[in-house]
């Protein structure tokens, strides 16, 4: 069948990024999904990221002749094909095995950034050839400059040029839906996880075949290389209350541009156009640490106001849809990420659905901006 076929199939059979959810759930043991999908607390922002989206409307405008929409973006120094990119995730390889690998090469194929994560479970060495020039690293900041340093010149010779500095994890949030599922450092292993390993054979063989998901960028640094010795790690030297100074040392000593993740409130907005930073990511962390946060899209308008022009916006939290992506840059935001539902892409339907998942988002948003009335971004 040609690969024009198959994409189309694939489209008909999986429209929208719901119907790779539900595939995916299917696909990834409990424990895993329970990690995924996890918010925090009574995971009530959840629910606000998503109803969020429904509160912004758009009124359309007809009678316009032929319309031919144009998405591609250019921020931060360089151009995409859509205004979207692929979020970081840590753990990643506990979803689907080498699911890093697979987005890396999902973006470069499609000109869209792909963001490794810090707590990866590929390193930057072995992501870095798939990703061509589409590369974000996002750091957890370690405590220890020296540590930081060493970690920063990995990713940057590892082909990964634009930093992201992950601000939005002062402590390790409470996460009782993976608690409830049985998630524990070093996992057990019960006659449950032998039965979920048996009722998920793809997953299974994927994970035989490559190793049991560990924290591969980092474990070096981590006295023991045990599971649990990593996590003490990582709980105890990276993140944590970092300082803007110390994302300004970071700063002049990374060469490309720099991000800062996970802001909502306006004043840290500003402090961090007033610094100099490249980029934003408004966004709480796909609802995932502060329960009593607000969704990205309330507070945009105000963060808009207060450093559009003097620093890039980015947001993410919540977006399931190319509309969802047209409404964020609605209220002015530049850019957007999505973060669960690349990994439904590839849980769903594996090497190739990360590219699926950028078809239906982009199909979305040419779609939706045709039924607006709009040709480019700077008409909304
Ligand atoms: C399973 C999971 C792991 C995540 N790990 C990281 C991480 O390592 N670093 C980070 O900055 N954000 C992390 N995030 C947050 C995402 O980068 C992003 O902000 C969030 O997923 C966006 O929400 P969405 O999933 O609704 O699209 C994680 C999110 C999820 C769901």
């Amino acid at each position: 069948m040609s690969y024009n076929r198959k994409r189309q199939n694939l489209l008909n059979k999986y429209p929208a990024i719901h119907d790779l959810m539900l595939k995916a759930k299917k696909r990834i043991p409990e424990v895993a999904w329970a990690y995924l999908q996890t918010g925090t607390t009574h995971e009530h922002l959840l629910e606000r990221n998503l109803d969020a989206f429904k509160d912004v409307v758009l009124i359309p405008s007809f009678c316009k002749g032929q319309l031919a929409p144009k998405v591609e973006t250019s921020i931060l120094g360089q151009t995409f094909s859509a205004p979207f990119g692929i979020a970081p995730i840590g753990l990643c390889g506990l979803m689907w095995p080498k699911i890093e690998v697979l987005l890396a090469q999902s973006a470069a194929r499609n000109s869209i950034p792909y963001c490794l994560s810090t707590v990866t479970t590929e390193t930057p060495e072995t992501v870095g050839p798939h990703v061509g020039s589409m590369g974000w690293f996002q750091l957890y900041p370690p405590r220890e400059m020296d540590l930081c340093k060493t970690i920063l010149d990995r990713a940057s010779s590892s082909g990964f040029d634009t930093l992201v500095i992950t601000v939005d994890i002062p402590i390790p949030s409470r996460r009782e839906r993976t608690k409830r599922a049985g998630l524990t450092t070093p996992p057990k292993i019960t006659p449950k996880f032998i039965w979920q390993g048996l009722t998920h054979p793809s997953w299974t063989i994927g994970t035989l075949k490559r190793g049991l998901p560990r924290l591969r960028a980092v474990e070096e640094y981590s006295e023991f290389r045990s599971m649990m010795s990593v996590e003490k790690f990582v709980a105890g030297q990276l993140g944590g209350n970092i300082s803007w100074d110390y994302c300004q040392k970071i700063r002049e000593y990374w060469k490309g541009p720099v991000v800062i993740k996970g802001l909502l409130h306006p004043e840290d907005a500003e402090q961090a156009a007033h610094l100099g930073f490249d980029g934003i990511v408004v966004s709480n962390h796909g609802a995932r640490q502060f329960d009593a946060a607000p969704s990205p899209l309330e507070v945009l308008p105000e963060i808009v106001r207060l450093v559009k022009g003097r620093t890039t916006i980015i947001m993410d939290s919540g977006v399931r849809s190319g509309l969802d992506v047209l409404r964020a840059l609605s209220l002015g935001a530049e850019f957007v990420l999505l973060g669960r539902a690349f990994i439904y892409g590839v849980g769903a339907i594996g090497r190739y659905g990360g590219d699926h998942v950028y078809e239906i988002i982009k199909g979305d948003l040419i779609n939706n901006m045709v039924n607006l009335g709009i040709e480019s971004f700077s008409e909304l």
